[in-house]
């Protein structure tokens, strides 16, 4: 291993540069206007695994291209799917940003950009890894099959197409993705269990158009009002969610479990002040750690409706709009977590407005064996590189393909996250510490060799 990490330490800019140019990519998912920079990042993958002397190709799908590389060189030894993303959310609020979001600048041993640590920054530790691996030793000591995607912030809707058409090539022994975080700086983490998600859309519409809200107010419901009583009505006063059945399938909380998460370190103080917010808030009889890990929430990710424009503007408007998202926990259905949420707000809705109900994508919430045949691997990969071994977590976000390697493949992930939870994931300055990038780098790279080991 020595040589790899001497190529590791004497190639450690220039892998910063590369991952300057990766990140000037505007590869926005969501936002159709930047679809030929989504290709663009795609092909840089794609040059990349080439480089580091993969074969790879582009797979097309309906929406975003596929990277998919490998090198099969190793017979006998264990074969590891890799997975991680090249799409970016989308950049805005842009004035907040110090430093535009696609121009990337290092700054207090950061890497300031639009996906530096989702999830640009950290497949790249793998990619750099393998080339590590190919450039000193011509060889790796696993085989590696990744598929890097241009969906997962629009709820990778095309791969599970890919995987079951793909189920045979694809076939490997345990699945790794770096798209998580360390539980705190230094406090590196295995993440055994994610949240699911499902995500719509609903539209109150009213009056064909706006009207003067003088000479029809009061006289026809007002879209954006009955809007706010549905979202009103999502929460009770003790934090929960009332849609009916929403619970019905939690698993609780063990006590075992509950006692794990107590152990970690928390410091409520320094969590608020982080958020900037003047207290926590949630589901009544949950710990925030419980609460963002274990318990399933309903939460409104934007709204729109009426004038907002400067100065004030006596209208009804004609219509109201919320986007809407839960985050759900092992054993929840999405498909009926949908439908319970649909009929609870057409319940709702008085017959004075029309309410539209579309669905965007969904996936289930999930935990592995924490105990899995590759774990140990992974802890010893990660203590090389980290000084320190990992804590096991489970996590708030989500992920879909990783329950979909589990059903469609039958293969369990290896969740190893070398990004912070305080790196600005999804919001403005989104950063990645560089150290973090080195030290997941050369945790990719030993955790090769451990996995090779296991039998
Ligand atoms: N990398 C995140 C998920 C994540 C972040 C998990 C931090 C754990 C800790 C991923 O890119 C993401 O943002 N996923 C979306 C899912 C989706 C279907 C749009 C999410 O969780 O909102
Ligand atoms: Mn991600
Ligand atoms: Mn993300």
């Amino acid at each position: 291993m020595k040589n790899i990490d001497q190529y590791l330490t004497a190639n450690a800019d220039r892998f910063v540069d590369e991952l300057k140019a990766f990140l000037r990519i505007r590869s926005v998912s969501a936002d159709s206007q930047f679809k030929d920079e989504v290709r663009k990042a795609a092909r840089f993958v794609l040059d990349q695994l080439k480089g580091a002397g993969l074969t790879a190709e582009l797979v097309e799908t309906e929406g975003h291209p596929i990277v998919y590389g490998e090198w099969l060189g190793a017979p006998g030894a264990p074969t590891v799917l890799i997975y991680g993303h090249y799409d970016v959310q989308p950049p805005d609020p842009l004035d907040q940003w110090i430093t535009p979001a696609f121009e990337p600048t290092i700054r207090d041993g950061c890497i300031f950009a639009r996906g530096a640590t989702d999830d640009k920054g950290q497949v790249f530790t793998h990619v750099k890894s393998i080339e590590a691996w190919m450039k000193t030793a011509g060889r790796l000591p696993v085989n590696v099959k990744l598929v890097i995607e241009g969906e997962e912030e629009v709820g990778s809707n095309n791969l599970d197409l890919f995987l079951e058409r793909n189920k045979a090539k694809l076939k490997a022994d345990v699945a790794v993705i770096s798209d998580t975080s360390q539980y705190a700086p230094d406090m590196p983490a295995i993440t055994y269990g994610l949240r699911g998600i499902v995500a719509c859309e609903i539209t109150v519409k009213g009056p064909k158009q706006d009207l003067h809200s003088g000479v029809f107010g009061g006289a026809i419901a007002n879209p954006v009002n009955m809007l706010a009583r549905l979202i009103g009505a999502l929460h009770d006063d003790r934090g929960r969610v009332t849609i009916p059945g929403f619970y019905d399938d939690v698993l609780p909380l063990t006590a075992d479990e509950r006692a794990r998460f107590a152990a970690l370190p928390f410091n409520r103080e320094a969590f608020l002040k982080e958020l900037g917010v003047p207290a926590e808030w949630g589901e009544e009889g949950f710990t925030s750690i419980e609460r963002r890990w274990a318990r399933p929430t309903c939460d409104v990710n934007g709204i729109k409706g009426g004038y907002q424009g400067e100065g004030p503007k006596t209208i009804i408007p004609a219509s109201a709009t919320a986007k809407i998202t839960c985050r759900l926990v092992p054993n929840q259905n999405p498909d009926r977590i949908v439908a319970a949420l649909e009929k609870y707000l057409r319940g709702l809705c008085p017959p004075a407005v029309r309410l539209e109900f579309n669905t965007w994508h969904n996936c289930p919430g999930f935990v592995f064996d924490a105990n899995s045949r590759f774990m140990a691997a992974a802890r010893k990969a990660i203590e090389i590189a980290f000084g320190v071994a990992p804590v096991m977590i489970r996590e708030g976000g989500s992920i879909p393909v990783a329950a979909s390697f589990r059903t469609l493949l039958g293969v369990d992930t290896l969740l190893l996250g070398w990004g912070q939870n305080t790196d600005n994931l999804h919001s403005p300055n989104e950063h990645f510490h560089l150290a973090d990038f080195h030290r997941g780098t050369r945790a990719s790279a030993h955790l090769w060799l451990e996995m090779s080991k296991v039998k």
